[in-house]
Parts: structure tokens; C-alpha cells; sequence
């Protein structure tokens, strides 16, 4: 008995510091490469949209010490101007008196409102910032929902393909003059690996004959990548170039709407807190993809941790990413 409780403490005591060894020598961590660089992106502004939380927030941290020009697209002010808050905050002090956003040398925290579930609300965001910003440098399309229950945006789309792929196809649309005529520009997607258990549906789209949240969530990610590599090709010789990305496994809010039983909570957090990344971590591509030298002039490519990756064939379809594209037009009424 005695013999038995010892060893079932030694292994949990074991594993407990196994997973603790893991998180700090992992290779996660040293694919930070913090300091320096700043002033790298001084000039530009980058719009990113869901920066309020999680991937999209340490991605305006990290562009703002590099000094661009950051406008947060948020749907809820209140959130996202407590964010901005923090993050001025968090340069002010991790720079002193000489960095912050009065010296040129951080840059500049701009906060806007865009619901992405809202087709009324990308059109309005978009007018406000092609009447106030003379440039767009970098365009972060990293805004996201994950597996919620079935609902639809203002529009009538199904809210996972709604919010992920169609808002964002309308502002990238909508954009799409300001920032070739800012070329070089960049614009940056979050997708996920998730895509690989999608497909691209059309019979519906809106999921009304029968909703799988995994599904759908797939889906939105496999059209993510549909939409960069058409994009990509449709913009070839302009100077505008579009990569797309996965995060790998980070810890952020993206789970809200999966409900985790109270007794398996620290297990999942103890879990999360050995294998996710920070979001920090987790943004590095996007800081990559948004700001390095390395990528200029690359388009059209699938990245994870800062380097190409290959994609299954079916994200590599030009045929289904040309509908998606068509469809996609008319289901946001842009159809010229
Ligand atoms: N975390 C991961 O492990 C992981 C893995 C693979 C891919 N990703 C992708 O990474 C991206 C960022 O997610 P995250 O992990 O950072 O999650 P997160 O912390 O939940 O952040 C998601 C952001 O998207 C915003 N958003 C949601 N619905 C919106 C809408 N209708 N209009 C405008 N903004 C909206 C959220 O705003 P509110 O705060 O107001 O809700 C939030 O700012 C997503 O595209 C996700 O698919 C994440
Ligand atoms: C829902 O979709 C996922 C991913 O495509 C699939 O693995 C799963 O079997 C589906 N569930 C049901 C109940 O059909
Ligand atoms: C793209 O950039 C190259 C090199 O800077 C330049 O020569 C070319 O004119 C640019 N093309 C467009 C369409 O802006």
C-alpha cells in the first residue's frame, strides 16, 4: 500500500518536473529574438485586427518597439483601449525615459472599431481609415472565433466562416488600393493547422443543413489559406506581397467557448502551461511575416515558426480558392 502511494507521488513528482524542464529549455523559447531592431518599423503603420488579446496583442506590442505606427481593429472600444493602455505602459517602462512614444522611438497606438461580423462595420472602419491614414504599410489579418455554438453574424453567414474568412475578405478588399499605393506593403493571415480537417463546402456555406463547430472552424482556416495564395496571385507585380501562417499551440482566449469540466481545469492548465506557447511566442511569425527583410518580395507561402512549411493539396487548389474568391464577391456584395 505504502509501497505504491510513494511510487504514484515519485512518478507525478517526476512528471511534474519533466513538463516544467520542458517549458524552459523547449525550443519554444529560443525562437525569441527580442532586442535590437528597434526602429525597424519606424514610419509604417500596420493595422492588426483583434489586437486587443492574445496573438494579435503581443503582435502590436512587439511593431510598436519596433516603432510603427499600430491601429488596433477591435469590436469592443472598452476592451481595446484598456489593452492600449497596458501596452503604452509596458514600452514606457521597459524603455525609460528615451524610448516611449514622445521620443521616436517606440511608435504610435491608434485604437478602432471593427466588427468583423458586421459587413456594415468593415465598410465604415475602412472609410475612416482610407480618410485619415495617407499609408498602410502591413495588414495583419489574425482576428479569429473558434468552435462556438452555432450563430450567425448581422449578415446571415455562419459566424466561424463569417468572422474569420468573409469580414477579412471584405477589409483586404477595401484596403487593397491604400496599401499597393504604400507598395512595398505586406499583408499577414492567421490560419492553423486545424485547416487540414476542412473543406471548402459551397453547397453551405452557412452551415443551415447541419452545423459541426470543428468543421466549420477548419473550414474558415482552409479558406484563410485559399484566399492568400489567390490573393497572391492576383497581386503578382505589384509590390503588395500576402504570406499566411499557423501559430502552433498558444495560450490565449481563443478557447472561451469550449467549456473545460472543473476537475480536469488544472490538468489543463498544467498541461497548456508545459506545451502552449506564450502568446508572445506564438506571435513571432507574424512579427516575422509583418517586419523582417528576409521575406521581402515572398508571396503566396505558408509559414510556422519563421520558416516555409508545405501545405496538403487541398490548400493548394486553384481552382476551389478561384470560386472561394468568386463566391466570396458576392456573398459580401463586391461583385463588379
Ligand atoms: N491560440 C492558438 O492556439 C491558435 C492556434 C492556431 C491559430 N490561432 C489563430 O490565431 C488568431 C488569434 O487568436 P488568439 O489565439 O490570439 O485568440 P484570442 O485571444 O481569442 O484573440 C482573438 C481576437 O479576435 C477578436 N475577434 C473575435 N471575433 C471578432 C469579431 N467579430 N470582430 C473583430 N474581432 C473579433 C477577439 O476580440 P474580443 O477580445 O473582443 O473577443 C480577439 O481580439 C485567430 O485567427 C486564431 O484562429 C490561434
Ligand atoms: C465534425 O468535424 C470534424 C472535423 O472535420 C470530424 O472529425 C468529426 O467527425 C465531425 N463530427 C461529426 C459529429 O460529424
Ligand atoms: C516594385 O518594386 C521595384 C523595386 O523597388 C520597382 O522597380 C518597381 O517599379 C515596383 N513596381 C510597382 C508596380 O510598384
Amino acid at each position: 500500500m505504502a509501497v505504491t502511494a510513494v511510487a504514484a507521488l515519485l512518478a507525478a513528482l517526476g512528471g511534474a518536473l519533466w513538463l516544467a524542464a520542458r517549458r524552459f529549455v523547449g525550443p519554444s523559447v529560443q525562437r525569441l529574438h527580442r532586442g535590437g531592431d528597434s526602429g525597424l518599423m519606424h514610419g509604417k503603420t500596420v493595422l492588426i485586427t483583434g489586437a486587443n488579446s492574445g496573438l494579435g496583442r503581443a503582435t502590436a506590442a512587439e511593431l510598436l518597439r519596433l516603432g510603427a505606427r499600430v491601429i488596433m481593429g477591435c469590436r469592443d472600444r472598452t476592451r481595446a483601449e484598456e489593452a492600449a493602455g497596458q501596452l503604452r505602459r509596458e514600452i514606457c517602462q521597459a524603455g525609460g525615459p528615451e524610448l516611449g512614444p514622445d521620443s521616436g522611438g517606440a511608435g504610435e497606438l491608434v485604437v478602432k472599431e471593427l466588427d468583423l461580423a458586421s459587413l456594415r462595420s468593415v465598410r465604415s472602419f475602412c472609410q475612416e481609415v482610407l480618410q485619415e491614414e495617407p499609408r498602410l504599410d502591413v495588414l495583419i489579418n489574425n482576428a479569429g472565433i473558434f468552435q462556438c455554438p452555432y450563430m450567425k453574424t448581422e449578415d446571415g453567414f455562419e459566424m466561424q466562416f463569417g468572422v474569420n474568412h468573409l469580414g477579412h475578405f471584405l477589409l483586404t478588399n477595401l484596403l487593397l488600393g491604400l496599401l499597393k499605393s504604400s507598395a512595398p506593403s505586406r499583408i499577414v493571415v492567421v490560419t492553423s493547422k486545424l485547416y487540414k480537417y476542412g473543406d471548402i463546402n459551397f453547397e453551405d456555406l452557412n452551415s443551415e443543413q447541419n452545423y459541426n463547430k470543428s468543421f466549420c472552424y477548419s473550414r474558415s482556416k482552409l479558406a484563410n489559406i485559399l484566399f492568400t495564395r489567390e490573393l497572391a496571385r492576383r497581386l503578382e507585380g505589384t509590390n503588395v506581397t500576402v504570406n499566411v501562417l499557423h501559430p502552433g499551440m498558444v495560450r490565449t482566449n481563443l478557447g472561451r467557448h469550449i467549456h473545460i469540466p472543473l476537475l480536469v481545469k488544472p490538468l489543463f492548465n498544467l498541461v497548456s502551461w508545459a506545451f502552449f506557447k506564450s502568446p508572445l511566442e506564438g506571435a513571432q511569425t507574424s512579427i516575422y511575416l509583418a517586419s523582417s527583410p528576409e521575406v521581402e518580395g515572398v508571396s503566396g507561402k505558408y509559414f510556422g515558426d519563421c520558416k516555409e512549411e508545405e501545405l496538403l493539396p487541398k490548400a493548394m487548389d486553384e481552382s476551389v480558392a478561384g470560386k472561394l474568391w468568386d463566391v466570396s464577391e458576392v456573398m459580401v456584395g463586391i461583385l463588379k
